[in-house]
């Protein structure tokens, strides 16, 4: 049976979509639009950024793709000693399953406009040892969460940017990593859910569905892979055009146009304008303190 965007209407009858388009859409004007509660500027120069997982991977491209295009400073996020690339990097210990190292980062960070919640692990299970999902679940999930809760009051202030890096598997699972796939799942999902409940709050936050990349991560896999700066630079290219799902390598993008006008894409709209009708006290448990 075919689950068709009518019979979403059906069950949650509104003019739901049409209307969301018609609030939600950013209204482009000189480099930036209107969201929420500010004026954002949608281009990275001048901005500052945080990366997690800064050291290494697609996490050091986005660093060095961030001060070519001229971001004012770069908080790289790292668990070892990094040597700063450019004088606008400033270092900052950060493991993201360390509540210690959260809150002191956020102590180090002067202003923020784009989180980028790049830091993940990926290991090779078969779901026999409960172990090795909490353990992906504590970084990819629970990791993303906390950092993002700890620099929510900054990003709020600039009417800032949270940036989740997903992966594909988030969508389909790869049963060679599932507890890595199920990690990314639910950060997705976590990703849905702070779009809705930020958007009032002039924040937005976008998934990237990223496919396979040549890292560490992918050094076990023999297959076509794309280069960490590619990807990097459609990530900027996306957040640039604030593109909510960002899908930034040729095997993810063969995904993106099924995937922004699917029904479940069409769901997640209806029901985050459920939010927005929502009374105060159930909309934002980002908002107190970690
Ligand atoms: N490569 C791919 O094909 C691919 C595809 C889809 C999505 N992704 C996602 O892209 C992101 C970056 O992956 P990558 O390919 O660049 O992998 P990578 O080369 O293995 O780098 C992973 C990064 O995450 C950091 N990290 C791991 N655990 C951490 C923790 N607890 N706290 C802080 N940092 C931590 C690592 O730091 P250390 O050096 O200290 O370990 C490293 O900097 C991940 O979220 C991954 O899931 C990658």
């Amino acid at each position: 049976m075919n689950f068709g965007v009518e019979d979403c209407l059906y069950v949650y009858p509104s003019d739901s979509i049409a209307r969301w388009v018609n609030v939600s859409r950013p209204r482009a004007s000189r480099g930036g639009f209107w969201f929420g509660k500010g004026f954002v500027v949608s281009e990275i120069a001048d901005k500052a950024v945080l990366i997690t997982g800064a050291n290494r991977g697609i996490g050091r491209a986005l660093v060095d793709e961030a001060l070519h295009r001229g971001a004012r400073r770069v908080y790289a996020g790292t668990r070892d000693r990094f040597t700063a690339p450019d004088e606008r990097v400033v270092p900052v210990a950060l493991d993201v399953t360390n509540r210690a190292q959260i809150h002191d980062a956020v102590g180090a960070v002067e202003s923020l406009d784009v989180l980028i919640n790049n830091a993940g692990i990926a290991r090779y299970d078969d779901l026999n040892d409960p172990s090795v999902l909490e353990r992906h679940l504590a970084v990819n999930l629970f990791g993303t969460h906390a950092v993002t809760r700890a620099f929510l009051p900054m990003l709020m202030r600039s009417s800032g940017a949270v940036v989740n890096n997903l992966s594909i598997n988030a969508l389909a699972p790869l049963p060679l990593i599932p507890a890595y796939s199920i990690s990314k799942a639910a950060a997705f999902n976590l990703t849905m859910s702070l779009r809705a409940f930020l958007a009032p709050e002039g924040v937005r936050v976008h998934a990237v569905l990223t496919g396979p990349v040549d890292t560490d991560m992918t050094r076990e896999l023999d297959i076509p892979k794309s280069t960490p700066r590619s990807v990097a630079s459609a990530i900027f290219d996306a957040l640039a055009r604030d593109e909510q799902d960002i899908f930034p390598d040729p095997v993810s993008q063969s995904l993106a146009r099924g995937w922004t006008s699917s029904p479940t894409k069409a769901l997640e709209r209806q029901f985050a304008e459920l939010v927005a009708a929502a009374p105060m006290a159930h909309r934002s448990p980002t908002r107190s303190t970690p």
